[in-house]
């Protein structure tokens, strides 16, 4: 036997030391300020105001690294005053001098990438390999992107203007890179940023805002605030801040939403997931191994992307099996700053035991375990990397996020199951599938139900890409094209004026047909493509502006939204429809309701007491808008994304599904067709409450959608007291995103009530919109909103 020492024994055994990385310029760093740190606000470090500190560790010793300062509000406040100042200055240093800006900050992180790298990775305890090679390179890349979209601005954007002040709010397990995702976009456009870093890991974002003032960032425009959820919570609710972004657990996303309801601030949620990786039989099997590894064991599995859940075709799933157990065997554990390990330490013992106690309860409900079998250090936070084998769908560590690095795998005969099993989750954050075929592929792509779909590759990120979830992984994409709007809001909507209340009543009646005059017609709800009447066998009577009595139509209530939402729900080959098939369809309501222009106008005129002239005009321009979305419906399209691999990502515009409308009083039937136009055209289905106070113009109008080949579920239409079925359909966990424009109220209830599937929500806060202007009301403004995108990584070669 070789001597142990040799150099043909480790030749022969591959076997390998420590090769820890030098720390002493990161150590030094944190000596030169005592290991106490203040806020950064206004381009200084500024002692807390309540004096309180709390202490920051090193997960892979336990040990504490440095003294980080506790935000209270008066120190949240001082940040946002900053901001507010530094943000009007900023924005009107124009694209090319916030471009050169963002380039700087660009260099400096790369210029100290190593200091960076270095105390990432002691800070968070992720491998020194990953800080290095992916965490501080890509955080880079996001700035020099960004510097990009501040230079094209003025001609890319010029229909936007910047938020203003952003709130954001960024968690521990890539924290540099998650403040570049966050504030590269908010910074290029315009905006200024009040950053909180997460509590466990807020060392690079000090030294970040450091170097941004030494690179000369004006003071202001970039503060961070550091603390714990308290901190986190005093920002969201601070009135001078426009928008909110956030990257967290689920359940955090959801308090937040419920906190910005109704305050007009704006707001992105990046939240947790459990994304399936599918392999399937025809696929490159050690490849996909290797991708098992990066996408549960990269960052000890603590990514909300993870390819959490292993999918296999059962053909080859014990084959897949033992070259996964026999390529665990070879992943090492061990301090970050070695860079031969494969994975570091998890973040915190609150952490650790959280993985240990999934683990438990997954073995008792009947999975098999496996570890590497490699030595874990004696100090620290540290868990091997684990499959958990023989899971079953409804288990609880299949359906909750462990946020560590553990495997669960299930097995899947026919691409069906694969896409039903994938989509079995309240998540939809990313997918990756594993096939040689890439027809198939390509074909399991669009049923998948997440933002992002990776095809035989896993956890592939750039700052050209858009990334973000589908149902409770949140809202908002960052990075790409899609990204950069997060970070505007449209010119057009700028001069938007409070609503004035609607002087029209509307009275309800429990007695229909004894009291009033008799009519020729009785207007029902419009549901799965059947006029019906509403459950509660009860009408409400329709004025004209004068009081005259003009009609009545159904009190629709939380069972007709019911039915309706469940008709929608049915027409999902809507959703699958061909993009030229919905355009025709779109044109026959045109054509249909231009036939039927004068009946039209003279019931709008009746109803809102707008002259003929006016109310034809009304009807002109809804024909004119049916016209639009028609021809929209197969010009708006995805685009092809070129990030810096072989291979492209596809920008893929997708309906987000079920989709409930609450309507305005004013323009009834232009502002109906100019809300449930554009979602139509996109693929959506709608449930539709129209004008309260004047709803007739809807209920004539289903007789349009009758006649005009719209397929029966597409549009619903339950009229009734607005406010009220707004709310049901807020709380319908069957509806995907809601649009409610018509009052403030209405708004607050849409956001507050959403939070339980996390809905997708437009609202006008009771700010009127000018219907006629197209600029304002139609096109791409309403279009961003109609769709969510789904980037399908393609690399290519071999
Ligand atoms: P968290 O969601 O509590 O924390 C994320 C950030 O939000 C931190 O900066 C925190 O200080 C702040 N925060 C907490 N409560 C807040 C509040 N009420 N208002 C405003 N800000 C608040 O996540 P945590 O506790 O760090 O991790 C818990 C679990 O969340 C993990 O086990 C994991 O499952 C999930 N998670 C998901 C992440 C993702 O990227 N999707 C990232 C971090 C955690």
């Amino acid at each position: 036997m070789k001597s142990p020492m040799s150099v043909a024994h480790y030749y022969e055994t591959m076997e390998y030391g420590p090769a820890l990385e030098a720390d002493g310029e990161a150590r030094a760093w944190l000596k030169k300020h005592g290991a106490v740190f203040g806020h950064f606000i206004g381009g200084e470090f500024v002692a807390p105001h309540a004096g309180k500190h709390f202490p920051t560790f090193e997960p892979a010793n336990g040990k504490t690294l440095a003294r980080i300062a506790k935000g209270s509000a008066a120190d949240v406040d001082r940040a946002v005053t900053a901001a507010r100042k530094a943000q009007p200055l900023w924005e009107r240093l124009g694209g090319y001098g916030r471009a050169r800006h963002l380039y700087a900050l660009a260099r400096m992180l790369q210029r100290h990438a190593r200091l960076f790298a270095v105390l990432e990775a002691i800070d968070n305890g992720k491998p020194l390999r990953e800080t290095r090679d992916i965490d501080i390179p890509l955080a880079a890349r996001h700035f020099l992107h960004h510097a990009g979209w501040a230079q094209l601005q003025e001609r890319e954007l010029a229909d936007q203007l910047p938020v203003g002040v952003i709130g954001q709010i960024i968690p521990w397990n890539f924290p540099l890179l998650m403040l570049a995702w966050k504030i590269a976009p908010a910074l290029a456009v315009g905006n200024a940023v009040v950053l909180k870093p997460a509590e466990f890991t807020s060392l690079t974002a000090l030294l970040f805002a450091e170097l941004a003032a030494q690179t000369g960032l004006p003071p202001g425009v970039l503060n961070v605030v550091s603390g714990d959820g308290t901190t986190g919570a005093m920002l969201v609710d601070h009135p001078e801040i426009d928008k909110i972004a956030f990257t967290g657990s689920t359940e955090v996303g959801r308090l937040i939403r419920q906190a910005t309801a109704g305050s007009g601030k704006s707001l992105t949620l990046e939240l947790g997931g459990k994304s399936p990786f599918i392999v399937f039989e025809d696929a490159d099997i050690d490849g996909a191994v290797e991708g098992v590894v990066d996408a549960i064991w990269f960052n000890q599995g603590q990514v909300c992307c993870a390819g959490s859940r292993l999918l296999l075709q059962e053909s080859i799933a014990e084959t897949f099996r033992k070259r996964l157990i026999r390529r665990m065997e070879s992943l090492r554990v061990g301090p970050p700053l070695d860079k031969a390990i494969d994975m570091g330490a998890v973040i915190a013992p609150v952490q650790l035991e959280r993985i240990r106690s999934l683990v438990e309860t997954a073995v008792k409900e009947g999975a098999q375990k496996y570890q590497a079998a490699t030595e874990l250090p004696q100090e620290g936070y540290f868990f091997p990397p684990t499959l958990l084998w023989n899971v079953h769908p409804s288990s609880t560590v299949a359906i909750e996020e462990i946020f560590g690095p553990v495997l669960v795998a299930m097995t899947f005969r026919t691409p069906d199951e694969a896409v039903m099993l994938a989509n079995n989750t309240r998540y939809g954050l990313a997918a990756s599938v594993w096939s040689e075929t890439i027809g198939l592929a390509l074909d399991i792509a669009p049923k998948l139900i997440a933002g992002v779909v990776w095809i035989n590759a896993t956890n592939l990120f750039d700052a050209s890409v858009g990334f973000g979830g589908y149902r409770e992984s949140g809202f908002g994409r960052e990075g790409g094209r899609e990204g950069i709007y997060e970070y505007l809001k449209p010119k057009a909507w700028s001069m938007r004026k409070q609503r004035a209340k609607s002087s029209v009543m509307s009275v309800f009646h429990d007695n229909p047909g004894l009291e009033l005059p008799p009519i020729d017609r009785t207007p029902k709800l419009f549901i799965g493509g059947k006029q019906v009447r509403p459950d509660g066998n009860y009408a409400r009577a329709v004025l004209s502006a004068k009081g005259k009595h003009l009609g009545e139509v159904g009190e629709g209530n939380r069972k007709d939204i019911r039915n309706a939402v469940a008709a929608a729900r049915s027409a999902e080959a809507w959703s699958k429809a061909t993009a030229h098939n919905r355009a025709q369809v779109l044109y026959y309501v045109a054509e249909n309701l231009s036939a039927r222009s004068d009946e039209f106008a003279a019931r709008i005129a009746a109803m809102t007491g707008a002259t003929i002239a006016k109310a034809k005009a009304e009807v002109s321009a809804s024909i004119a808008r049916l016209f639009s979305y028609g021809a929209w419906a197969d010009k708006y399209e995805g685009i092809v994304h070129t990030p810096p691999l072989r291979g492209v990502a596809l920008a893929m515009h997708e309906p987000i599904g079920v989709v409930g409308v609450g309507c305005p009083d004013e323009a009834p039937l232009l502002a109906l067709v100019s809300l449930v136009a554009p979602l139509i055209a996109m693929g959506n289905r709608v449930v539709a409450v129209p004008s309260e106070s004047h709803p007739l113009a809807a209920t004539d109008f289903y007789q349009v959608l009758e006649t005009s080949d719209v397929p029966a579920g597409v549009v619903n239409i339950v009229t009734g007291r607005r406010d009220g079925l707004v709310k049901v359909l807020a709380e319908h966990d069957d509806v995907d995103a809601l649009w409610v424009f018509g009052s403030k109220e209405a708004s607050a209830a849409a956001e507050k009530l959403s939070t339980g599937n996390l809905k997708r929500t437009l609202v006008d806060h009771g700010f009127m919109m000018d219907w006629y202007d197209n600029l304002a009301s139609e096109g791409p403004i309403l279009l961003r909103h109609a769709v969510q995108v789904k980037n399908i990584w393609i690399p290519y070669g071999d």
